[in-house]
């Protein structure tokens, strides 16, 4: 399965969802009860497939990404806080239930930008190889060790977030140094230096043996 399709699959499975329970909570806060019991009915099925769709590309992500930061084990905390908590809020009609349970899903979303951000500045980080002996493969080594094992694992064919294979990889050293310089798909650009790209390259090399 195409990783970024479920990316995609996922957010869109996620708006849908935070949009139908704004609408509802705002139905709930604003007395609407009848609206809401006939919105309610007439969702059901739609909502029980949106949330399992929602779910389970969530977890097919979870499955398929490196180790998950602090920050994206609470967001999903935060999601999965959010479903008992809507369940009761909307069946009792407790107002301020059904606002937490959609504060939680708007908070969870924010965390995973921020989560984001944080992650591409990370990326940008220089990397200090002048201590490094051994030349290009052992400087290419060490910024692999820190930038990239995440994805591509130590042989490089880890394929964590949808990481192509290095292994096997068909692209020259030119269009290798561009993916690695400006990003493509689910890997953000590693701005590195001369040296510490031709290093990486030259390390990437030894992988294919
Ligand atoms: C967040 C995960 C992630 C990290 C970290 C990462 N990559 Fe990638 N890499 C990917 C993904 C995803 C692709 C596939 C991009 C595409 O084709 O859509 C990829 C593709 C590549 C390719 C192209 C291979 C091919 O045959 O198309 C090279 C080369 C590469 N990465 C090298 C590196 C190097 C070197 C680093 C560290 C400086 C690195 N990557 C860090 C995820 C990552």
């Amino acid at each position: 399965m195409d990783y970024h399709l479920i990316v995609v699959a996922h957010r869109v499975f996620v708006t849908a969802f935070l949009l139908h329970y704004v609408w509802k909570t705002f139905l709930l806060v604003s007395n609407k009860k009848d609206t809401l019991a006939a919105y309610t009915a007439k969702t059901r099925i739609a909502e029980m497939v949106v949330s399992l769709c929602f779910l389970l590309t969530g977890f097919y992500l979870v499955y398929k990404s490196p180790p998950l930061s602090v920050i994206m084990w609470t967001k999903i905390a935060m999601v999965f806080a959010s479903i008992p908590i809507a369940i009761i809020g909307f069946k009792r009609g407790i107002k301020p239930m059904a606002i937490v349970a959609v504060l939680l899903i708007v908070g969870a979303y924010g965390l995973a930008e921020m989560n984001k951000a944080k992650f591409k500045k990370e990326d940008k980080k220089a990397v200090d190889t002048s201590t490094v002996e051994g030349g290009p493969v052992a400087v290419g080594k060490a910024i692999y060790t820190v930038k990239c094992i995440a994805c591509h694992g130590e042989n490089g064919d880890l394929g964590l977030s949808g990481a192509k294979n290095l292994k096997i990889t068909t692209l020259t050293d030119d269009q290798q140094k561009d993916i690695i310089l400006h990003g493509k798909g689910g890997m953000s650009a590693f701005p590195l230096p001369d040296d510490q790209l031709n290093g990486v390259i030259a390390y990437l090399k030894t992988l294919k043996q």
